[in-house]
């Protein structure tokens, strides 16, 4: 299978097109390096592409392009199976800054990779969305049906884009699939992020800083399962034209997440707090219960055990990531 990954230069599309290199599939990716974090980050995982596409005999290519640019993504989603769709300016703090830009990248990027797909005739586009397109909470666990009424702009763009694909399925018969990712960690993950930060902090001997009062509870989903959701999808049409969330089996406030990092790395700390961020969403907490219905998605480890591993992973790669996610 020909699988286009946009984005795959970043944290997740990172680990779909690895894993669908070790999978023995031929994968393109298209990214641009948007400056939002150290571009050594984005350089390693290609690195590691290119080691496993060699190891797996799968044909890899890297294009470095611009999903704004409608051209560009017409050429590369030419031949392509399935489109699995991750380019985006994400974070919440720089849509608030920066609204055009984010609009502009995760919005009409989306409709030029909709319209390319179109065009070629590919068997699926799957899109990363996100948890920020629900916004206020009614009740929780937010299940799919719950209003949606994002509190960035970063949300309000998530959510246009799974509309965007849902009138490209409904007008054009184009299988598409958006998944609604809670928190996502693990190796190589963005720097800014509440594991990154605690982490590298603690490793340091230095106090992990909470924003706000500690309170705010979030999923926080282990990449290996965004990675297994995506795998599923290349070959099942059982939720085209659905959108699913995708979150972790357990649901911890930012404090108990703080603990854990801390209490493994260094118990003697005490933890520092600041003024809470604008835009963040108090609370967010999956129901998976559709994507187990549908695509027999099972989120695979506690936090506690992810946070374990992604531990360890830094240890071992520390001498090349801790210089870059703390320098972003
Ligand atoms: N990480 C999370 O917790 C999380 C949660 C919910 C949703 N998401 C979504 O998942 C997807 C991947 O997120 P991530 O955490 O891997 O972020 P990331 O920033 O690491 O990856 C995004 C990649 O897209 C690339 N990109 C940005 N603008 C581009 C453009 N105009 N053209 C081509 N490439 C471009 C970036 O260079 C980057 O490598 C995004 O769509 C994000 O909105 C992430």
């Amino acid at each position: 299978m020909q699988i286009l990954v946009t984005g795959g230069a970043g944290f997740i599309g990172g680990h779909l097109a690895e894993s669908f290199l070790e999978d023995g599939h031929d994968v393109r990716v298209i990214d641009n390096f948007e400056p939002f974090y150290a571009e050594g980050i984005k350089r390693h995982t290609l690195d590691v592409h290119r080691e496993v596409a060699s190891e797996s005999d799968a044909n890899y290519r890297f294009v470095e392009g611009d999903v704004r640019n409608p051209e560009t993504v017409r050429e590369v989603v030419d031949d392509v199976d399935v489109v699995v769709h991750q380019a985006a300016q994400a974070g919440v703090r720089e849509s608030v800054d920066n609204p055009r830009k984010v609009t502009d990248i995760n919005v009409d990027g989306t409709v030029n990779l909709l319209e390319a797909s179109k065009e070629a005739d590919v068997d699926r586009v799957i899109l990363a969305s996100s948890s920020s397109v629900y916004g206020k909470p009614k009740s929780l666990p937010y299940e799919e049906n719950h209003p949606t009424e994002p509190v960035s702009p970063y949300g309000v763009t998530k959510l246009a884009q799974e509309h965007m694909a849902r009138v490209y399925t409904e007008l054009h018969c184009l299988p598409t699939v958006c998944l609604r990712y809670f928190t996502v960690y693990g190796p190589r993950m963005r720097p800014n992020m509440a594991i990154s930060n605690f982490v590298s902090r603690c490793v340091n001997g230095e106090a992990p800083v909470i924003y706000g009062d500690g309170q705010q509870t979030r999923d926080f989903t282990y990449v290996a399962d965004v990675v297994d959701a995506n795998r599923t999808l290349l070959e099942s049409d059982a939720a085209d034209g659905e959108v699913l969330n995708i979150g972790s089996s357990d649901n911890i406030s930012i404090q108990e997440l703080a603990e854990t990092v801390r209490d493994q790395l260094a118990p003697e700390l005490a933890i520092k707090y600041e003024s809470a961020r604008e835009a963040d969403a108090e609370h967010t907490h999956a129901s998976v219960a559709k994507a187990r219905e549908l695509i027999g998605y099972e989120p695979s480890r506690t936090i506690a055990e992810g946070v374990g591993e992604f531990i360890e992973w830094y240890e071992a790669n520390r001498v090349w990531y801790e210089p870059l996610v703390r320098g972003s």
